[in-house]
């Protein structure tokens, strides 16, 4: 394939695709291809991947899905063996407790003897089986069989979601005529938090609404959430109220308390409508949420489902998926669908939080966006902020502008928040990367002059509690130089532990707010938080040694002397899980001190000199990721999976890349290391699979061959295409490295390259061979910026 001149005359996106993008131009002429095809939301949703694997649309508040008894943080578990009822909002691939899953709604074809007290009610009564095979997942579809012979279908816009449930044709032996389905709502959701709750049936439309209050999953307070269902497909017959195993026709409200004293969360209580037989055998249910009133709830349904047209809805979410993944295009003659299949379904699952609630937020007025389900952003920062910024810049702008209005309205940047709420601080601030890296590559309409002042509020006021905001220790980061073990902090509260992995995220942190204090014209501020990210050098015990390897971070007391964490303590290798967010989680937070060692992204050169030059680095990176010391499901593994480049072997970067996708990052309902994290693991395997590792927070794009022949990426806001060209592409993967490169014709040498690539467009020609070249991207000149100068090698 003959590379074409770039055109820099204004020419649209359409056109300038066709002239820069040949796959993007072979992909859109091709009829066949449906990249819906080859997503698979199923991926990831057993052994404790908790990716959500129902209907969503990108970035909704609505997801709606089967919610399985076990393992269902996500809702639905490939691997559970029951369900408990069909939910409509979730949060996807997160850790700890189960989030959301309020309000389930349950469908039942008849309840024994006409009885209603004999349908099922309690959540611990009603879990019930299901057929493997029956279920699909799509992108903006769910739909699953129960063993009750019901089928459960489900498609959703932004704030609703729309069941089409298809009862049994014949009821046993019984005569069609002796179907009367029962659909009940409990007030329950999936981590059994609920405090009050209220809902109510209307007798005569058999409409249940109603609200409840609720704790976050990862975070502290309580929020709100109101719902809004109605049916269509049959006329009502009765309608009431349950409570535990008992139900009546009256009353027509039912309510929960929590008094203080008297709280059962997990007791179930609700509201239903009984039917007559249905035309069709199905009914629909269409249910929307609110955060803010019953009557929103009712009114977001209404306004965007009128209809209940079920077709019509799946259509329009199919459309939105397309629509975002369409920025993308890949040539991908030769490569398997296995592979296909790996890259756009993570993409698919990075663009599901955080999750669009402008119009929603209780908490207060404002003209300005808001998004929720930044969960957590230690583990969205590295990948899933970058990959969103190159594929839906739009999108990008309004999450940072909701994040700076989080700060204007309640004092702080959020480090993690789910709900409404605030939730658990891991590391450092790391909000402030996410702004740094949104202002690096000109994400537009942010008021950065606010957002600067909330990055530097974080590295100068420690808040009262800094487990949910903020940073704490930082009297002793100003005055020290770093976070003490046994720190004394007499100014705020949070978890002593993680000194180590805290005061490299705080070093990084600040390196980033010099970055912006640079752009935005505070000299002083830059030359203060410069030396600041220095600060990581005060924990490098340069003659710390662990398997043969020698210089490591250790923790150090407030007097200066040094303290002792055996390098390798919560690596796989030795007690893995005890650096956990606890007051006995130690001095790294998941992972290791070998793991935070490699965690200077502002100043490589010196790590590799502190380390012993580059050949002694490229060996202790090697060793890290071939001991087993190294577990890739945990995001700060990201990084160190790329960071050959700075010692001048960038092609064992594309190595490295190769033997974590497939072999952890597959097509199988387990086929992601760890929990998917709100997409963290998806968009590692996009950025990956596209050769193109962002080093968030900076200007940098780390470059090893895409898995394709060629991928072109088309800016959502410029509409200029870029293209990756891969010349000797062999889908075998035994040639994947980099010999040569040339930019619009000319050469490049450097083995990274920067934002300007995206936003102005271009071809980036990459010729593979599958040795590793002695010359491509080695010279001192041509590795990735760094604060210090890089040794000669
Ligand atoms: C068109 O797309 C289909 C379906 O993805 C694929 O099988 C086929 O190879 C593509 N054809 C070309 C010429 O790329
Ligand atoms: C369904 O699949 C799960 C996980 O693969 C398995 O544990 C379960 O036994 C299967 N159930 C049936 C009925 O095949
Ligand atoms: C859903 O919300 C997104 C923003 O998150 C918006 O772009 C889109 O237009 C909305 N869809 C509809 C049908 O309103
Ligand atoms: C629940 O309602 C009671 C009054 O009925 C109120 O005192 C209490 O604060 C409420 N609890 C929550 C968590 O909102
Ligand atoms: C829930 O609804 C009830 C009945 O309308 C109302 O009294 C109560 O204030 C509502 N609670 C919340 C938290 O909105
Ligand atoms: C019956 O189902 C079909 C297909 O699902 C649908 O087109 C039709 O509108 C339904 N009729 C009624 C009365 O709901
Ligand atoms: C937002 O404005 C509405 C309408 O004026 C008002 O009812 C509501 O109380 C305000 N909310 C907050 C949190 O100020
Ligand atoms: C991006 O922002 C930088 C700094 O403000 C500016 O120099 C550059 O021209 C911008 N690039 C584009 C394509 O807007
Ligand atoms: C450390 O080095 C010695 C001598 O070269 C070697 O025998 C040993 O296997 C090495 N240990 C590890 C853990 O690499
Ligand atoms: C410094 O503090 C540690 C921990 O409190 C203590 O064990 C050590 O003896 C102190 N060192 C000096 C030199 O005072
Ligand atoms: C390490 O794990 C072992 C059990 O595997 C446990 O006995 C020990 O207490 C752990 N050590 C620490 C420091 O957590
Ligand atoms: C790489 O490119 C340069 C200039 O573009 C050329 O001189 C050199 O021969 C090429 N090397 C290889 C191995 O292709």
């Amino acid at each position: 394939m003959k590379s074409l001149p770039l055109s820099r005359t204004l020419v649209s996106a359409s056109v300038a695709a066709l002239l820069t993008g040949a796959a993007d131009a072979r992909q859109a002429l091709n009829k066949s291809f449906n990249v819906l095809d080859y997503v698979d939301p199923l991926i990831g949703s057993a052994n404790g991947g908790h990716v959500f694997a129902g209907a969503s649309l990108p970035f909704s508040m609505a997801k709606a899905v089967a919610d399985s008894d076990t393992d269902n943080q996500g809702g639905f578990a490939t691997d559970s063996n029951h369900i408990t009822g069909f939910s409509h909002m979730h949060d996807s691939g997160t850790g700890g407790g189960a989030s959301l899953g309020n309000f389930p709604l349950y469908p039942q074809t008849s309840c024994p003897n006409d009885d209603i007290n004999q349908c099922v009610f309690r959540y611990q009564d009603r879990a019930i089986g299901f057929l493997n095979e029956s279920v699909v997942a799509r992108p903006g579809y769910f739909s699953i069989a129960l063993e009750n012979n019901i089928r459960a279908e489900m498609t959703v816009s932004n704030h609703t979601a729309l069941y089409r449930f298809t009862f049994p044709a014949n009821n046993g032996a019984a005569a069609n005529s002796s179907i009367s389905p029962l659909i009940f709502v409990d007030l329950i959701d999936l981590p059994q938090s609920r405090s009050n709750g209220t809902a109510t049936v209307d007798p005569s439309t058999g409409r249940l609404y109603g609200n409840g209050t609720f704790n976050p999953s990862f975070g502290i307070g309580t929020y709100d959430l109101h719902f809004c269902a109605d049916f269509q497909g049959a006329r009502v017959r009765d309608t009431g109220v349950f409570v535990n195993n008992r139900a009546g026709t009256t009353p027509k409200t039912v309510k929960t308390i929590n008094d203080g004293v008297n709280n059962d969360e997990s007791l179930s209580a609700g509201v239903f409508t009984r039917f007559y037989a249905p035309a069709n055998n199905t009914i629909l249910a269409r249910v929307g949420v609110s955060f803010i009133s019953v009557d929103q709830a009712c009114a977001n349904a209404q306004k965007e489902i009128p209809t209940f047209d079920f077709a019509k809805t799946q259509k329009a979410a199919e459309q939105a998926w397309t629509q975002k993944l369409s920025v993308i295009s890949v040539d991908a003659s030769g490569v398997s669908d296995e592979f296909q299949t790996i890259f756009w379904s993570a993409v698919y699952r990075a663009m599901l939080s955080p999750q669009d609630y402008t119009g929603e937020n209780p908490l207060w007025n404002s003209t300005e966006p808001y998004y929720d389900s930044y969960y957590c952003i230690w583990d969205s920062y590295r990948s899933i902020h970058p990959l969103i910024t190159l594929l839906d810049p739009l999108s990008q702008s309004r999450m940072v502008r909701s994040l700076v209005d989080i700060y204007r309205h309640e004092g702080y940047l959020p480090d993690c928040r789910m709900s409404l709420c605030k939730g658990y601080t891991q590391g450092g601030s790391n909000a402030d990367v996410v702004i740094a890296d949104a202002y690096l590559k000109n994400v537009t309409d942010v008021d950065w002059a606010t957002a600067y002042e909330a990055v530097v509020k974080d590295a100068e006021v420690e808040p009262l509690n800094w487990a949910v905001e903020g940073r704490g220790g930082l009297s002793s980061w100003k005055t020290l130089g770093y976070i003490p073990t046994d720190d004394f902090d007499p100014y705020g509260s949070g978890p002593l532990t993680r000194s180590i992995s805290r005061t490299v995220e705080y070093a990084y942190n600040d390196f980033c707010i010099a970055e912006m204090a640079k752009g935005l014209g505070h000299e002083d501020d830059y030359q203060k938080y410069i030396k600041r990210s220095g600060n990581w050098r005060n924990m490098f015990k340069a003659d710390q040694t662990s398997l043969n390897f020698t210089g490591f971070l250790q923790p150090r007391y407030p007097n200066g002397t040094w303290g002792f964490q055996d390098p390798i303590f919560c690596s796989p290798l030795l007690n893995f899980t005890s650096c956990y967010l606890n007051p006995a989680g130690h001095e790294t937070y998941e992972g290791s001190s070998w793991l935070y060692t490699f965690y200077v992204p502002q100043d490589m050169a010196s790590l590799v000199t502190a380390l012993g030059g580059r050949e002694e680095f490229t060996n202790r990176l090697s060793y890290f990721h071939n001991s087993g010391l190294l577990y890739v499901g945990d995001e700060q593994a990201f990084l160190p999976v790329f960071q050959f480049h700075y010692a001048g072997h960038p092609g064992l970067s594309a190595k490295q890349v190769h033997a974590y996708i497939p072999s952890q990052f597959n097509t199988s309902t387990n086929g992601i290391a760890g929990n998917d994290d709100s997409g963290a693991m998806g968009s590692f395997t996009a950025l990956s699979m596209m050769g193109i590792w962002p080093v968030p927070g900076q200007n940098v794009y780390l470059l090893t061959p895409p898995f394709f022949r060629e991928v072109s990426i088309r800016h959502g806001i410029t509409g200029k295409v870029a293209t990756i060209r891969n010349l000797n592409f062999d889908p075998t993967y035994k040639n994947i490295y980099i010999q040569n490169a040339t930019r619009d014709g000319k050469p490049w040498t450097k083995n990274w390259i920067a934002h300007d690539f995206f936003l102005e467009g271009g071809v980036l020609e990459l010729t593979l061979g599958s040795t590793e070249s002695s010359t491509w991207g080695t010279a001192v000149e041509d590795l990735p910026p760094s604060l210090s100068s890089y040794e000669v090698a």
